[in-house]
């Protein structure tokens, strides 16, 4: 949706920073998530998703910066709504259903209208996450997944405009998972709030995020769709954030910069600055030795390398294996779709999908 100040996001956070002890936890945070949009807050352990998440909901106060809900403020310099006036639904990973109330009266907790809506909205909400029959049951006569059900019901119920979500599928069993996460978007999609989900998981969040906010020491660090933050990472950690990554150095001169896989261009890069070609191990091409002659080279592949496998796995959807190059002895993991195993020894070719490479400058 296009945004004036007509048409506010529904959440906007700007500036917003928090120390602990002098250390900066969340470093000058600013994001919008529009009304029936995800956003996803990833990024690895201790980063500060959680603590940006509980200054949102208010139950954090933050140093600087400015929150609002449909451009009305709800925390800046002079203001800080407690969690109960600012409309936000809550999920967090124990998602502590109250164990003395039945499933119906948890999902009503929150409920302020009178008896008969209140009801109706109960009804509405058990039959959307597919509990129906189960009102009058207690959470510890559920399992895991049903509870978590519950609790996205119970958050859902006022219809808050805001939904914080920090990890809230984390408790449960892996293969539960993806099914709870897929009816959970389809819910939070019909009820129509700004979802803010904080993972510390790529998969998580390229499941479910219309927009990833990919968080490192504090701040954002790169933002986009799941598509662009996968294939333009901003660096070489975010790129590692999502796969495994196979690295080449090599020194740029004069815009190229010349490696066992022939010359690739790196504009922008000083003459003389090492850069690094990163590369996804599913990018990585094998073709087999001909009796030592191999592939020829392509301009999409570019000049192939040999190499030896070291090791071959199979993983279930793929095989990963790995290399070391004749050229330099350095290491290279390759994926394969379905079954590939060579033996350890085995001469192979490796090209390298020019199109899906990425240069940064080394990490010293
Ligand atoms: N109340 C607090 N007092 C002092 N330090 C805190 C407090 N809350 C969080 N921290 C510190 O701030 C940093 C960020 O914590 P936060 O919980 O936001 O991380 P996170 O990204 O949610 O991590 P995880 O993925 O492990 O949940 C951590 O180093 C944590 O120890
Ligand atoms: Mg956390």
């Amino acid at each position: 949706m296009p945004q004036s100040p007509a048409n506010p996001p529904r959440l906007k956070v700007e500036h917003l920073t928090r120390a602990f002890g002098g250390t900066p936890v969340v470093d000058d945070v600013s994001l919008d998530v529009a009304a029936g949009q995800v956003a996803c807050l990833l990024g690895p352990s201790g980063c500060g998703k959680s603590t940006t998440l509980r200054m949102i909901a208010g139950v954090e106060r933050p140093d600087r910066g400015r929150i609002a809900f449909d451009g009305q403020p709800v925390s800046d310099e002079r203001l800080f709504q407690p969690p109960e006036a600012r409309s936000v639904g809550l999920m967090f990973q124990d998602f502590a259903l109250f164990p003395h109330l039945t499933v119906a009266q948890n999902v009503a907790f929150g409920l302020r209208s009178g008896r008969d809506e209140r009801d109706r909205r109960v009804a509405e909400l058990l039959e959307r996450v597919n509990l129906v029959g189960y009102g009058t049951k207690h959470p510890h006569q559920l399992s895991g997944g049903e509870q978590q059900r519950v609790a996205l019901a119970r958050a859902l119920a006022p219809r808050p405009r805001v939904m914080l979500m920090d990890e809230p599928f984390s408790g449960l069993d892996n293969r539960l998972r993806d099914g709870i996460r897929d009816t959970t978007l389809e819910i939070l999609k019909e009820e129509g709030a700004a979802v803010l989900l904080v993972t510390h998981e790529p998969d998580e969040a390229l499941r479910m995020a219309d927009e990833i906010l990919l968080m490192r020491a504090g701040r954002i660090v790169q933002r986009g769709s799941p598509y662009n933050i996968y294939n333009a990472p901003a660096d070489r950690a975010a790129a590692a954030f999502f796969s495994d990554i196979n690295v080449i150095r090599g020194t740029s001169r004069g815009a190229l910069t010349r490696t066992p896989f022939g010359e690739f261009l790196t504009p922008g890069h000083a003459d003389g600055a090492e850069v690094e070609i990163v590369i996804r191990p599913q990018h990585l091409k094998i073709d087999f030795d001909r009796n030592g002659r191999g592939p020829n080279p392509t301009p999409a592949e570019g000049t192939p390398a040999r190499g030896r496998v070291v090791r071959a796995r199979f993983l279930g959807r793929e095989s990963l294996v790995e290399f070391v190059m004749d050229s330099d002895g350095s290491r290279l993991t390759a994926s394969v779709p379905n079954v590939f195993l060579p033996k350890p020894g085995t001469a192979l070719w490796l090209m390298i999908r020019r199109d899906r490479c990425f240069v940064f400058p080394a990490r010293r």
